[in-house]
């Protein structure tokens, strides 16, 4: 047999798969199931931005034309709402490609990217894909630990991720940990905010405002219209950054790196105010919910300031959300973050936290 693994650049034998949440049309068709609800990818249970789909609507007859390179029209309205430049920002095939264009422009070989652990798994399966040297600093209480963290960068470290707020455990780091952070931060050192769940939390006082480093720090902030906007199919997010380093950036990116829909349904769902409204609503009283249904149950999670929660089930997760499988829930099994009696939920509808309620109720 031929050995592929000769071709191989030396670091991509290490790099381990992302294994995504199952969807549910692979739930029902290997378990007979007629009705599954999901609740393991923090997508937004209400559907998408109602003006994002029917703009996509107008826009299909155009689907023979390459999308617009730039997103000039979404660069310029994001412009307009943050009071910056277009050239502040870069689109992205979901926020994960700013992940990897940030990772592909700044690091060679051998370099230290910092990261929490456990946190977002795309961080350290990228970098190192990008051959980096990953510095893992634990979580304390399920929080991140900034003052560790920022006790490890040395000279080598190029970048530092912080997920905030961070998946899988829904915390936040606050105003004034950030800001203790961020002094003295070496130019060489690049922070990047992942703020994929931003609009979930951005309301809590003490949740930090990291657009005031603009300028003044090297940093970019990530946002996504997966989650809140509910166009998680259509993979499309932003960064936010110096127009320097965006220009580094924009020279790496693929010329059409995101479609024509996505593009216009971006463009529309930021001006779907009633709709983030509504999600933002169910989202609050989903997780009040929950979080009564779990202190009934004497289980212990973690507060969270995203669309999904943390739980401690006591028992092996793979094995309980085995079960709930069977019964048509999807939840995530947090064994590949080390969190073996963990599951993750995402906030569902009214209706369908009630179902996984039920279900988890049974098999306990
Ligand atoms: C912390 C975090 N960052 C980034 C992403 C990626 O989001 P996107 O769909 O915009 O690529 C996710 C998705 O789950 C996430 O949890």
């Amino acid at each position: 047999m031929l050995k592929v693994k000769l071709l191989l650049r030396k670091n991509i034998e290490k790099v381990k798969a992302y294994q995504p949440g199952k969807p549910i049309s692979e739930v029902k068709r290997d378990l007979g199931l007629r009705r599954v609800i999901k609740l393991a990818s923090n997508e937004n249970p209400l559907g998408p931005s109602p003006k994002a789909v029917s703009a996509i609507l107008k826009a299909l007859s155009q689907l023979h034309r390459y999308p617009e390179s730039s997103c000039f029209y979404l660069k310029n309205r994001l412009a307009k709402r943050f009071g910056l430049e277009e050239n502040n920002f870069i689109i992205g095939n979901g926020s994960d490609e700013i992940i990897v264009l940030v990772l592909r422009a700044l690091l060679n070989p051998g370099e230290k990217v910092l990261i929490a652990y456990p946190t977002f798994l795309i961080y350290e399966i990228q970098a190192n894909a990008c051959g980096a040297k990953v510095i893992r600093v634990p979580l304390c209480r399920f929080r991140y630990d900034l003052k560790r963290m920022k006790e490890k960068i040395t000279p080598e470290v190029k970048i530092v991720f912080i997920a905030n707020p961070d998946n899988p455990t829904g915390t936040y780091v606050t105003d004034r940990e950030v800001k203790e952070f961020m002094e003295d931060i070496p130019e060489k050192t690049l922070v990047f905010f992942d703020e994929a769940y931003y609009e979930f939390a951005s309301g809590l006082p003490d949740y930090p405002r990291s657009l005031d480093f603009l300028g003044k720090k090297n940093i970019i902030v990530t946002r996504s219209f997966s989650k809140a906007y509910g166009l998680a199919g259509l993979r499309i997010g932003y960064g936010i950054g110096s127009p320097d380093l965006i220009g580094y950036l924009e020279r790496i990116r693929e010329p059409f790196n995101v479609n024509s829909l996505a593009q216009v349904g971006a463009l529309n769902a930021l001006e779907d105010k009633d709709f983030l409204k509504k999600t933002l609503k169910t989202t609050q009283e989903g997780k009040k919910y929950l979080y009564q249904e779990f202190e009934k149950l004497g289980l212990t999670y973690i507060p969270s300031a995203t669309n999904f929660i943390l739980v401690d089930i006591g028992r092996d997760s793979a094995e309980i959300s085995g079960e709930l499988l069977k019964k048509g829930v999807i939840v995530r099994a947090m064994n590949a973050w080390g969190l073996n009696n963990f599951i993750r939920v995402t906030i569902g509808t009214q209706k369908e936290n009630e179902k996984f309620v039920k279900e988890l109720k049974r098999i306990l």
